[in-house]
């Protein structure tokens, strides 16, 4: 079993890795490096950078590795983190690699958050949390990039931090539909706290990295108080607070689901088609079959060839090859992370961030953050939210509903009163 692992890890991470022949445990937890994001020292358009800036990129290197730890086996976790407070988390943070038995200390090469991660998430999420681990290549949707604290299926409002139990129901249930599994068999439920404490860590590392470059990018290179102590310290502080106040923001419906009766089902209907007042554009984007195949994304068959039209990485070139009017609308169409988006297919009763009431709730209610999937509160109000939830849990059982829907008309783009997103 080990041994097969090695193989498959020396074959992924050949790069990294020196020899996979032998496979040692040290080479187990070998020379595995964090990876920095471009902006570090290349110029990325539009976005703060720290390119011709030796100096302060030397900073921003020495600031990272001081408080999150110089590599993954040598995790440092900085004072006032809001990762749990368990000590079983807190422990799996740390790497915990040995465990004390009545027989003695047995060495658990794989315990501890790092440890767990690194055997099932690494080979999607990457090293540094990236969603660029060796998988990656291979899957649509690709794997979500952690280090913007980015999350889509949360309680939390659009663009916040998630709250723990978004990262426990994701990693437990897995997301539907899509190459993210569910671990609940694979993991004990410490484990799983082990896992959230981990994947918040590379987060909170991701976007002190970010807020050091955005900080660096203002500052001069010759300057010796740029990143100095007081400002990191702030920075980092903005980065925890961020994740602190998420639980605080968790949207409860303040009314209880209406009974799904043929009556709220077809009030759910009219919003979904737009036709009343509050002219929704739900169809504009999910089409008037609901089929994920509104004029509003580029369509389906445009989609497919692009996305799955061959060797992944010569996407750019098939996207260059469209004509003007579906390129420009394909690079409106992206996600956060820069990778193409397709609305949800509402006939398939597959839902990525779960099934239940409230979890359809808090997509219609608050959107889904990245995805270009609007918030609809407070635009309508939480029975007509309901009424949504209704008529989207029966249309897969029901596709006559839609019927006798008109073709939608391309959306202008998110609602109106959908907050950007917060980073
Ligand atoms: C086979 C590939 C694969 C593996 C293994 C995998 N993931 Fe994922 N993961 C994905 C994909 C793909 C997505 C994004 C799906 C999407 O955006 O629709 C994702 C998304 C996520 C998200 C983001 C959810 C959100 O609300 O945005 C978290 C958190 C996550 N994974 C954690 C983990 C953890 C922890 C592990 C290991 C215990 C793991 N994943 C293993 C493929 C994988
Ligand atoms: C501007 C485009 C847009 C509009 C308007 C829109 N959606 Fe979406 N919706 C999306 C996209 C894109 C996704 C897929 C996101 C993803 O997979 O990451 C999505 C996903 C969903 C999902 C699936 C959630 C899951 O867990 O997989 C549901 C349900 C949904 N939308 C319902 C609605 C309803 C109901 C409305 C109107 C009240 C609506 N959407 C309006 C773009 C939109």
């Amino acid at each position: 079993m080990i041994v097969r692992r090695c193989i498959r890890l020396g074959l992924g991470l050949s790069i990294l890795l020196t020899t996979a022949a032998g496979c040692s445990d040290a080479d187990l937890t070998g020379p595995i490096v964090y990876e920095e994001q471009p902006a570090m020292s290349r110029e990325v358009e539009g976005k703060a950078h720290l390119a011709g800036k030796p100096r302060i990129q030397e900073k921003a290197r020495k600031t990272l590795a001081r408080l999150y730890g110089p590599s993954p086996k040598e995790i440092h976790v900085p004072e006032g983190a809001p990762l749990s407070k368990d000590e079983q988390g807190r422990l799996g943070v740390l790497l915990a690699n040995h465990v004390q038995t009545a027989q003695g200390p047995e060495k658990l090469p794989h315990a501890g958050g790092y440890g767990l991660y690194r055997r099932h998430c690494l080979h999607c999420h990457g090293v540094s949390g990236a969603g660029d681990g060796p998988t990656a290549p291979f899957l649509f949707p690709l794997p979500r990039d952690f280090r913007r604290g980015l999350f889509k299926f949360t309680s939390t409002p659009n663009g916040a931090r998630p709250e723990r139990d978004d990262l426990r129901r994701t990693i437990r249930d897995g997301l539907h539909g899509t190459s993210m599994p569910a671990f609940e068999a694979l993991l004990t439920k410490k484990e799983i706290e082990q896992v959230v404490d981990y994947v918040t860590f590379l987060s909170l590392r991701g976007e002190t990295e970010l807020a050091l470059i955005e900080e660096g990018f203002i500052a001069d290179d010759e300057d010796e108080d740029a990143l100095e102590d007081d400002i990191v310290d702030e920075l980092v502080q903005s980065v925890f607070g961020k994740w602190e106040d998420a639980a605080d923001t968790v949207v409860d419906p303040p009314v209880p689901r209406t009974p799904p009766s043929p009556e709220s089902v077809a009030r759910g209907r009219e919003l979904f088609l737009g036709r009343t007042k509050e002219k929704l554009e739900c169809a504009g984007c999910h089409g008037a079959k609901g089929l994920g195949d509104g004029p509003s994304f580029v369509d389906v068959d445009v989609f497919n060839r692009v996305v799955f039209g061959g060797d992944p990485s010569k996407m750019p070139e098939r996207v260059a090859k469209l004509d003007e009017k579906a390129r420009e609308l394909w690079k409106q169409k992206l996600d956060e992370w820069g990778n193409p988006l397709r609305p949800a297919n509402l006939s398939r009763a597959v839902y990525k961030g779960g099934r239940r009431p409230i979890d359809l709730y808090w997509r219609i209610a608050k959107g889904i953050t990245g995805a270009q999937m609007p918030a609809h509160y407070p635009g309508i109000d939480h029975a007509q939210i309901w009424d949504l939830v209704n008529f989207v849990l029966a249309l897969p059982y029901q596709p006559e509903l839609l019927d006798d829907a008109p073709a939608p008309a391309a959306a202008e783009g998110v609602a109106a009163d959908a907050p950007a997103v917060r980073r």
